[in-house]
């Protein structure tokens, strides 16, 4: 069966940007379910370097960020050989579909996206182009591969809604150039968002109800994959927490987002569930259980964060896995955007 027959195989597509250090909440909230659906899906993995210039960088930290994102890839356990590992801007095709839908999607659309508000704050005026057609782009990161299922964090949910809202249109208002041209009534999926595990949403360490994020000035808000051992122990002591026991009930942590943040952090790590954790550390004190954690979080971490360092210092490999998985990549995103062309009308 061919890539662009009447049924669309199951495919797996996320990516995460290569802007400043990958942190606990992209290791828990995505890469963890990444590695696992391995083993059920075909996946494709992507270094989302052209998501990254939206907003300026310096394009040496770039080249560098690129590079230990995919070591991260790498060392977190994704088979670079069995599935796809490529950072974006080595496949046009990405670019080539997100025009496409930057003519499919609409303004009202783009106007709800809380992320762009967020990310663009006051001076929305000064914030680029690619900026706020970022989401166009990322819906393109994942049709282009008609990809079926889309492992993220919590945050990335209103995106994905929006990816599902421009593959609807786009199937609508081509429905007839779509039949015609053997393709059945859709041409692309519904990508299903996989928001799983008990940390979908890791909290700054400084303050529960603020989310995890490269973006925080305070390194203290957050464990980067790079932090050593010391590191993270002082971070987990100085996490932020309130002056009662752990409770031993889940409801015991409603209006108590720093106890809910920590205990979400040890259940995904420890892979235990939030009710087995409070049963085991419920009633006592935040240090003992700050101690088990950091424990944890080291013996976790530890050797992703060794080997994701040895693999950073060899850039003529992690080029090489780059340069592998783009040229895998394009056979498929290639053979899709040939179709788009020919269902859109354009002459090829
Ligand atoms: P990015 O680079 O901000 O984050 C990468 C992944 O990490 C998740 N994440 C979190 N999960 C739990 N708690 C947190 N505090 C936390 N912070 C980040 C994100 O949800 C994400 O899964 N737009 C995307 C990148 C992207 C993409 C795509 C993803 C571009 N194209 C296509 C999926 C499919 C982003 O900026 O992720």
């Amino acid at each position: 069966m061919t890539e662009t027959s009447l049924t669309i195989p199951p495919r797996v597509f996320s990516g995460m940007q290569p802007s400043g250090n990958l942190h606990l909440g992209n290791y828990l909230g995505a890469m963890v379910n990444w590695v696992a659906m391995q083993r059920t899906h075909d996946c494709i993995y992507c270094v989302v370097d052209m998501h990254a210039i939206t907003v300026a960088q310096d394009p040496h930290e770039l080249r560098k960020s690129i590079r230990e994102v995919t070591a991260a890839y790498l060392a977190a356990g994704i088979d670079a050989k069995k599935h796809i590992i490529f950072n974006q801007s080595q496949v046009a095709e990405h670019a080539e579909l997100a025009w496409v839908f930057n003519c499919v999607a609409r303004l009202g659309w783009l106007n709800r996206m809380t992320q762009f508000k967020e990310k663009a704050g006051k001076d929305r005026e000064n914030a680029s182009v690619g900026l706020y057609a970022y989401p166009n782009l990322m819906a393109a990161d994942i049709l282009v591969y008609r990809a079926t299922h889309v492992p993220v964090g919590e945050d990335q949910k209103q995106h994905l809604e929006l990816a599902r809202d421009i593959a609807q249109k786009f199937n609508n208002d081509f429905a007839a150039s779509i039949a015609e041209h053997g393709f059945g009534e859709e041409f692309f999926p519904l990508p299903e968002p996989m928001i799983q595990g008990p940390a979908t949403r890791v909290m700054s360490l400084r303050d529960g109800t603020k989310k995890m994020s490269k973006s925080d000035p305070s390194d203290y808000s957050r464990i980067n994959l790079i932090d050593d051992a010391d590191t993270i122990a002082l971070k987990i002591r100085r996490a932020k927490t309130d002056p009662e026991p752990l409770p031993s009930e889940m409801q015991g942590l409603a209006g108590r987002p720093e106890a809910e943040n920590l205990i979400g952090i040890f259940s995904a790590l420890s892979g235990q569930s939030k009710e087995e954790v409070l049963k085991q550390f419920g009633g006592g004190q935040f240090s003992a259980f700050k101690a088990a954690l950091v424990d944890l979080a080291v013996a976790k971490l530890g050797p992703v964060t060794a080997e994701m360092k040895r693999l950073s210092g060899d850039a003529a490999y992690i080029d090489s896995v780059l340069k592998d998985g783009a040229d895998r990549a394009r056979v498929i995103a290639r053979q899709n955007m040939d179709a788009v062309k020919d269902i859109v009308g354009f002459v090829r």
